[in-house]
C-alpha cells in the first residue's frame, strides 16, 4: 500500500532513511539526521534564490504556474477584478473571506481616515532631490511612518496590528502621490474622504486649481482594477522580504519599507517601468525582429515577460490586456500597445521563448496602462506598491500567526579559507596587489 513516505539511501554509509511527505515536500530537517559520522551536522538542502523551497504555509494566494491560475482566498482573480473592489479585496487578503455590508463599510471607513500623514512627512519628503526616484521616496517615508508610531512595534497585539495595517493601505496613496507632486514642483493635495480609494489618489496626484477634483470614472475604475491584480502573489521576492525582515519582529512600517525596496529592482516591480522603455526603444513594430534577435543573442531581457512561477500565460496581464482598452476610449490610445501586441505576438511564435515557457506577466501590459492615464514610468513601480500593501500586510500577519514561524535565518555552504593567521602588516607584501575576490565555487 503506497505511503505518504520517501525513503532514501546514502550510498556514504549505505543507510536508509524514511523521510514523511507532507503536502509534496519533505521538512528539511529531516535531512539532517542523515549524517556520515556522529559529527557530522548533517545534511542541508543547497537552494540559491529558493527555487524549489516552500518557506511558509499559507492560505492566502494560489497560483499554478502550469495552468495560468491565480486565486485569492480561492476567488479566481479574473472574478475579483470584474465584481471587487481594491478594498473589498485588502479586507479578503487579510481577514480571509469577503467582507459583509457592515464589515466593508467599517473597513472602507477606517482606511479613508487614516490617509492623512504627520505634516513631518510632507517636510520630510521636501527634503529630497527635485528629481528624486518617487520608489526612493516611498520606501523612505514608509520606513519614517515607523518612528510615528512606537506603538507599532507591539507586533503581537492584535488590535495594534489591524490598527497599523489600516494606516499602511490608507497611506501607501498619500505618500505616493506626495512623491509624484514633489517630482512635479507642485503643492501636496490632502486627501478627499469624499472620493473612493482610487478616486482619492487620482485627486492627489492630479487636482490642480479646480475646486474639486472628479475622477474620470473610467481610470478610476481601471485603477482600482489595477490595484486588485497587484494586491498580492504568494512568496514573491518582495513578500519574501515582507517575512524574512518581519520575522525579527520589527514594526511593519519598517517591514513594508524592506519590502517596497525588494519591489523597487527591475526584475521585480521596476519590470513595468523597464518594459515601457524597451518598447520605447524599439519604437516602432518594424524594429521588433531586430530586437527580437538581440534578446535572444543574449543582449538584455524581454521585460515584461517571463515568470519564477507562471510557465503559462499570467492571468493578471490577460485580464491588464483587456483592460487597456478601456482606458484608451477614455483617454486615448498609447500607441505603443501596437507594439507591445506584435511583440507579444512574435515572441510567442518563437522557439527561444516557447522552450523557455516565457509569456506576458503582469508588468507587461500595465505600464502602456499608466502611461495613458498620464503618469511617468518612474510612478510605475510605486502604483505596483499602492495595490501590493494589503498581500504584503496579509502575509506578515499570517506569519506571525504562525506557530512554525520563528526569526528568519538561513544556513550556507562554507568554501571560503580554511584556518589561518593574522599577517602583521610589516610582513606582508610590498607590492600589493589587491587580489580578486576568489570566486565561490558552485559546488
Ligand atoms: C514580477 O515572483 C512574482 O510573483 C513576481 C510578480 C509579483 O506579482 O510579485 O509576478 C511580479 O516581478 C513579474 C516579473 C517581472 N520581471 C520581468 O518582467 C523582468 C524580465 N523577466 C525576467 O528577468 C525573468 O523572467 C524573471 C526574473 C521574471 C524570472 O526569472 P527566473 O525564473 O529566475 O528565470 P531565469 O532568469 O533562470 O531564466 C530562465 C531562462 C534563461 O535562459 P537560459 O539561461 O536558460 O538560456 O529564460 C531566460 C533566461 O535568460 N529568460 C528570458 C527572460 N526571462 C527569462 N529571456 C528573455 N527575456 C526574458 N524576460
Amino acid at each position: 500500500m503506497a505511503k505518504d513516505t520517501l525513503t532514501v539511501t546514502d550510498n556514504r554509509t549505505g543507510k536508509s532513511y524514511e523521510l514523511p511527505v507532507t503536502n509534496g515536500t519533505v521538512r528539511a530537517m529531516d535531512l539532517r539526521q542523515i549524517r556520515t559520522s556522529e559529527d557530522d551536522f548533517g545534511l542541508m538542502t543547497y537552494d540559491p534564490a529558493f527555487t524549489n523551497t516552500a518557506s511558509c504555509v499559507s492560505r492566502i494566494t494560489f497560483i499554478d504556474g502550469d495552468k495560468g491560475i491565480l486565486r485569492y482566498r480561492g476567488i479566481p482573480i479574473d472574478e475579483l477584478a470584474e465584481k471587487a473592489t481594491y478594498l473589498e479585496v485588502a479586507y479578503l487578503l487579510i481577514h480571509g473571506e469577503l467582507p459583509t455590508r457592515t464589515e466593508l463599510d467599517s473597513f472602507v471607513h477606517n482606511i479613508t481616515f487614516h490617509t492623512m500623514v504627520h505634516e513631518n512627512i510632507r517636510e520630510l519628503m521636501d527634503g529630497f532631490r527635485y528629481d528624486a526616484h518617487p520608489m526612493g521616496m516611498l520606501t523612505s517615508t514608509v520606513a519614517a511612518l515607523s518612528t510615528f508610531y512606537p506603538d507599532a512595534t507591539d507586533v503581537h497585539d492584535a488590535d495594534s496590528r489591524m490598527l497599523q495595517m489600516h494606516r499602511i493601505v490608507a497611506k501607501m496613496p498619500t505618500l505616493a502621490a506626495f512623491a509624484y507632486r514633489h517630482r512635479r514642483g507642485l503643492p501636496c493635495v490632502y486627501p478627499d474622504n469624499e472620493l473612493s480609494f482610487a478616486g482619492n489618489f487620482l485627486a492627489m496626484l492630479f487636482k490642480m486649481a479646480e475646486r474639486r477634483y472628479q475622477p474620470n470614472p473610467a481610470v478610476e475604475k481601471a485603477l482600482d482594477v489595477l490595484f486588485i491584480l497587484h494586491a498580492d502573489h504568494e512568496q514573491n521576492c518582495s513578500t519574501n522580504a515582507m517575512r524574512g525582515v518581519g520575522s525579527s519582529q520589527v514594526d511593519p512600517y519598517s517591514a513594508t519599507a524592506a519590502a517596497c525596496a525588494a519591489l523597487y529592482g527591475p526584475l521585480h516591480g521596476g519590470a513595468n517601468e523597464q518594459a515601457i522603455r524597451m518598447l520605447q526603444e524599439i519604437g516602432s513594430v518594424n524594429n521588433i525582429p531586430e530586437f527580437i534577435k538581440k534578446v535572444k543573442g543574449g543582449e538584455g531581457r524581454l521585460m515584461g515577460f517571463g515568470h519564477r512561477v507562471y510557465k503559462n500565460y499570467d492571468p493578471r496581464a490577460k485580464v491588464i490586456k483587456k483592460l487597456a482598452y478601456e482606458v484608451f476610449d477614455a483617454v486615448g490610445k498609447n500607441p505603443l500597445i501596437d507594439i507591445a501586441i506584435e511583440l507579444e505576438r512574435i515572441a510567442l511564435e518563437d522557439e527561444y521563448f516557447v522552450k523557455r515557457k516565457l509569456y506576458p506577466n503582469v508588468d507587461f501590459y500595465s505600464g502602456i496602462i499608466y502611461q495613458a492615464m498620464g503618469l511617468p514610468m518612474d510612478m510605475f513601480p510605486v502604483l505596483f506598491a499602492i495595490g501590493r500593501s494589503a498581500g504584503w500586510l496579509a502575509q506578515w500577519r499570517e506569519m506571525l500567526e504562525d506557530d512554525e514561524q520563528k526569526i528568519a535565518r538561513p544556513r550556507q555552504i562554507y568554501l571560503g579559507e580554511e584556518l589561518r593567521s593574522y599577517v602583521p602588516i610589516s610582513e606582508r607584501d610590498n607590492g600589493f596587489v589587491a587580489k580578486p575576490a576568489r570566486p565561490t565555487k558552485t559546488p
